[in-house]
């Protein structure tokens, strides 16, 4: 008997770091997906075969005797076998459109389809069940998460998230094309993030006038987003940016891919923690071919996507 799921990465649009201190981020998911398989196997033994790592492993460990990459799989395997037959055992494959760590959402996504495919041997649940599973599941790795991107790469689309009020769908589909573009540095969301907490603690004023100009600015990317206005979109887009070099996230080889990728489309900016990762760019048909020849000619790897509507999917 197999399962399979897959799910799609996500980008944060707008509002990262800012988020952090409650003002509004901006999420959608991309059309780059993990997809799990799970057969069901009579040896009560977990197997795990994937990019990042494989495990053959009996069920009942400690958690943290897991390498951290594989610990949703494991978690989500164990709670199933305990659940519904203590016997069984299962054999997880997992195959990856997107790359690993580097802030386009691989984990959530591993958690998503996870949760669905390894669930799925034993029991059909709602894609509302599922994304409590796999918020259980991501906590293995990230026991603070807020559930956001999760919450994205269930249901596809756009979000909105903010710490008082939780995730909101947003309801415009806006039909654009993003280039997203690697910077190959490591880059560390923790660190970058307690970076930004000492440069709030050093100049309180200033942080606090540039968490307001972002509350104003993503009042405005709302409106641009409902318009499918791509220009006021990109202006935004660069905007933000400056809030982040503010902040001190970015760095010399962001802001040369994001020079570049501005000449040739909307708007470009960084995407998630900052300090490496991915920067993404704002275009349409005209554009998008012309900033991702600009980005290669210049030896930045890169690709394109377009928002995923569809999320988690069950095959
Ligand atoms: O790098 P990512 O995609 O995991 O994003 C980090 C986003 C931050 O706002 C920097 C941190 C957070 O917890 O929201």
């Amino acid at each position: 008997m197999k399962s399979k799921a897959s799910a799609p990465g996500k980008i944060i649009l707008f509002g990262e770091h800012f988020v952090v201190y409650g003002i509004t981020a901006i999420l959608c998911a991309i059309n780059k997906r993990i997809t799990v398989t799970t057969e069901k196997t009579s040896d009560n033994k977990i197997s795990i075969n994937s990019s990042v790592g494989n495990l053959v492993s009996s069920p009942k460990k400690p958690i943290n005797e897991i390498d951290i990459q594989l610990r949703p799989f494991y978690y989500l395997a164990d709670k199933m076998i305990q659940k519904y037959d203590n016997k069984s055992g299962m054999k997880i494959t997992v195959d990856s459109e997107i790359p690993l760590g580097v802030g386009l959402g691989s984990s959530s996504a591993c958690c998503v389809a996870g949760a669905a495919s390894i669930s799925g041997i034993f029991a059909k649940n709602s894609k509302e069940e599922i994304l409590q599973m796999a918020i259980e599941a991501e906590k293995t790795i990230f026991p603070n998460t807020s559930g956001a991107d999760c919450t994205v790469c269930t249901f596809g689309g756009l979000i909105k998230y903010d710490k008082q009020n939780g995730h909101s769908k947003i309801d415009s589909e806006p039909n654009f094309h993003l280039v997203i573009a690697n910077s190959k540095m490591e880059h560390s969301t923790k660190e970058v993030v307690s970076n930004v907490k000492e440069f709030k603690e050093k100049n309180e004023e200033k942080f606090s006038d540039i968490c307001n100009e972002e509350t104003g600015l993503i009042d405005d990317v709302l409106i641009c987003l409902k318009n499918n206005d791509l220009k006021g979109i990109g202006r935004d887009m660069i905007k933000n940016q400056e809030y982040l070099e503010t902040i001190g996230v970015s760095n010399e080889k962001l802001r040369d891919m994001i020079e570049l990728a501005t000449k040739t489309s909307w708007g470009a900016k960084l995407t998630g923690a900052g300090g490496g990762g991915c920067i993404f760019a704002l275009t349409d048909e005209n554009n998008m071919e012309k900033t991702i020849q600009q980005l290669k000619k210049n030896n930045y790897e890169c690709f394109s996507t377009k928002i995923d509507f569809t999320g988690l999917d069950t095959l």
